[in-house]
């Protein structure tokens, strides 16, 4: 399960996260929807233990990354399809990361098989679309089987195919039980692949929905999004 709480996060004066609170639950698809500039990536980051809070925490399974003693036993995460070495074959950039954290070879052919890329495994990753690049992400981010699965922005840039084969795989990711968290600042992708939504604006929690609820309330998913970033927005226009 990932906690934040209370984070704050600065830049100069500015801030990117402003007291920013909530929480993810296993065994369904969390979207992480914001226009952008919201601070899906600095929280996610944050939460990677690629960034250091301001104030508050952001925790996995109870812990702040940098105490996880097998980080890719516990969490996968894919922030930036580029991470592979071009010069390097797919096969080779999940093996390096297997290596060092103690995984063997066998669960490299099996993550490329799970993800669609046995058949390329042996070329280089400069060849490959963003598609590829992002099925590669994924595998690397399955490798050690963590319970807890993070992506910033998977579906940016994807054909048609990618993005139904991530909201898939999403899906079935929670569905065996773990935490999956995704950002993206399109709100009709978040609509099909999340069972729930926090909705960011300016660093700040502005709401969290079921989606199943949403007929209830009457609403679409658009509707409560642009009516909340819209306020957003506007209290941003103001001059400083
Ligand atoms: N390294 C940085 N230095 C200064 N400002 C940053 C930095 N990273 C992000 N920001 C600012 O923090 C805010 C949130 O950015 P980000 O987390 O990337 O938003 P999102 O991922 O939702 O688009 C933006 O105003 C952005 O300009
Ligand atoms: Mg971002």
């Amino acid at each position: 399960m990932i906690a934040v709480r209370e984070l704050t996060k600065l830049y100069g004066h500015t801030p990117a996260l402003d007291r920013l609170s909530f929480e993810v639950r296993p065994g369904v698809v969390t979207g992480f929807l914001g226009p952008n500039g919201a601070g899906k990536s600095t929280t996610l980051r944050i939460l990677l233990g690629l960034h250091r809070p301001t104030s508050g925490e952001a925790l996995i399974g109870g812990r702040p990354y940098r105490r996880i003693r097998r980080p890719l036993h516990e969490v996968g995460a894919v922030l930036d399809a580029d991470a592979a070495h071009p010069g390097r074959t797919a096969r080779h950039h999940l093996d390096c990361l297997a290596r060092t954290n103690g995984i063997g070879r066998a669960r490299v052919a099996a993550v490329l098989a799970e993800v669609g890329l046995a058949a390329v495994a042996d070329k280089r990753v400069g060849g490959f679309s963003l598609g590829m690049r992002q099925r590669l992400g994924i595998a690397g981010a399955l490798l050690g089987d963590p319970g807890v699965i993070v992506l910033d922005e998977p579906v940016n840039g994807l054909d048609a195919a990618g993005i139904r084969w991530i909201r898939s795989t999403l899906r079935s990711l929670a569905a065996q039980g773990r935490t999956v968290l995704l950002s993206s600042h399109l709100m009709s992708e978040v609509a099909l692949t999340a069972d729930r939504v926090l909705i960011l604006g300016r660093g700040r929690l502005l709401d969290e929905i079921s989606v199943a609820d949403l007929p209830v309330r009457g609403a679409t998913l658009e509707d409560v999004y642009l009516r909340l970033t819209g306020e957003a927005a506007e209290f941003r226009a103001v001059p400083r």
